[in-house]
């Protein structure tokens, strides 16, 4: 290992790919550690939870090495690993989970009580969630890795489909999560709110579960018809502010059985300014009474550019009466993502599950970072793939 390079955070609407120190198997508190592992960085994908912070919508610090969509090769290993060996191809769920916890024993790793001091749930690379070391870089550590990395056990075949693998460390589990939380089974009627990489893996995860029909709603021409052309309805809320109503275009009713929200606290209303409750609120009027809403889109404790200053403090207008009256299920949070991602691996390892295709997946240089996430908040209908090392080049 030498010359590890890692993309930087620096400030609102700034990131640059600096040299960065090399990985230690230790803490963020400084605190040794022998359950890690060091992996050479295959690849590492940019997302929108990432842009959050880049847009300077949250309290990350400058100076943060972004990252937490990562896919690797084991090349050092601390002495209590028992289970993984130098040369194994990984998956990097993006949950950093101690395995030992009430809330890890349950399965519930978004939510993780042991590897952030100042709250539960930990993740590389993000503001508020622990101070792990992000891995759009060259080389990172992963702790507890014997409970948190999914090995793919054929190195050929894992490089052969590398595209669609190196969404399972988040988007692909974030999507089918909130599709499962939403309830989708054979048959449902489904609304997914935002046509961006979570949305579209949301809506694959749909179709995957047997839903009967997929909507996918946003403003942004160029998602929605990348968005049709594979495969989903695609709904143009430019078109009109009641989304009832599009919805009733494509399946005769104004309700649906199950809605996931891939926008987050973001959100923007039919004139375009941002209202942050909206998709949230619309979600409660659209789902069928007793339907479930699953909510991966990101909100957040405190929103240094918020529109009010009840939503600085994530104090959204909700009108919740509505939900309680329809007697809605809500599901929020991190997903966890080692719930899901060896289920997905298999999906995607026999062919069932083309998700690089479905969100457009683009595979670009580690230097070519800063170029990446200024094209992606722009809104290009793209899903961008950061490769190191040329591996993924190569191998193509
Ligand atoms: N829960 C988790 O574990 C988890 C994991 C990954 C991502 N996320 C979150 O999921 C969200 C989506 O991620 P992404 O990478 O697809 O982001 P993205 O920014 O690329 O996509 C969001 C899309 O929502 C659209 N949009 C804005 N207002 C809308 C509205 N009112 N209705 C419908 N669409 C609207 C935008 O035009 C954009 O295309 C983000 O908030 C991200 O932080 C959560
Ligand atoms: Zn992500
Ligand atoms: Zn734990």
């Amino acid at each position: 290992m030498s010359g590890n390079k890692g993309v930087v955070y620096m400030g609102p609407g700034k990131v640059e790919v600096q040299s960065i120190a090399d990985p230690k198997f230790e803490a963020p508190d400084g605190r040794k550690i022998e359950h890690g592992v060091i992996l050479k960085v295959i690849t590492t994908n940019i997302c929108g939870s990432d842009q959050h912070m880049v847009r300077g919508r949250t309290t990350a610090p400058a100076g943060l090495v972004l990252g937490h969509e990562i896919t690797g090769e084991v090349v050092e290993k601390g002495a209590d690993v028992e289970m993984l060996d130098i040369g194994d191809i990984v998956s990097v769920p993006f949950n950093v989970a101690c395995g030992r916890c009430r809330t890890c024993k349950s399965q519930d790793t978004g939510v993780c009580l042991t590897v952030n001091g100042s709250r539960a749930g930990g993740a590389y690379g993000y503001v508020d969630m622990g101070g792990w070391i992000g891995g759009q870089a060259r080389y990172v550590m992963v702790p507890y890795a014997d409970f948190n990395l999914l090995k793919i056990g054929d190195r050929d075949r894992a490089m052969e489909r590398i595209r669609d693998i190196t969404m399972l460390s988040d988007i692909l589990p974030t999507g089918f999560h909130g599709a499962m939380m939403a309830g989708v089974g054979v048959g449902s009627i489904v609304y997914v709110a935002g046509a961006g990489p979570v949305g579209l893996a949301a809506a694959a995860s749909a179709r995957i579960l047997g839903a009967a029909v997929v909507m996918i709603g946003d403003f942004n021409k160029d998602r929605l018809q990348h968005a049709s052309n594979v495969g989903f309805e695609a709904v143009d809320l430019s078109q009109s502010d009641r989304l009832g109503d599009l919805i009733a275009q494509i399946t005769g009713s104004n309700e649906v059985d199950a809605a996931i929200d891939a926008v987050g606290f973001e959100a923007r209303g039919h004139t375009g300014g941002e209202q942050p409750a909206i998709v949230l609120n619309q979600m409660m009027e659209i789902t069928r009474a007793a339907g479930s809403i699953g909510i991966p889109g990101l909100y957040v404790t405190e929103d240094p550019g918020a529109v009010d200053d009840a939503a600085k403090q994530g104090s959204l207008s909700l009108r919740f009466g509505l939900g309680w009256a329809k007697a809605q299920s809500f599901h929020t949070g991190q997903t966890p993502v080692l719930k899901y991602n060896r289920q997905l691996l298999q999906a995607i390892l026999h062919g069932r599950l083309p998700i690089a295709d479905i969100v457009n997946a683009k595979v670009i240089s580690l230097e070519d970072a800063p170029k990446g996430y200024e094209t992606f908040d722009h809104g290009a209908a793209q899903k961008f793939v950061l490769d190191p090392h040329g591996m993924v080049a190569n191998a193509a």
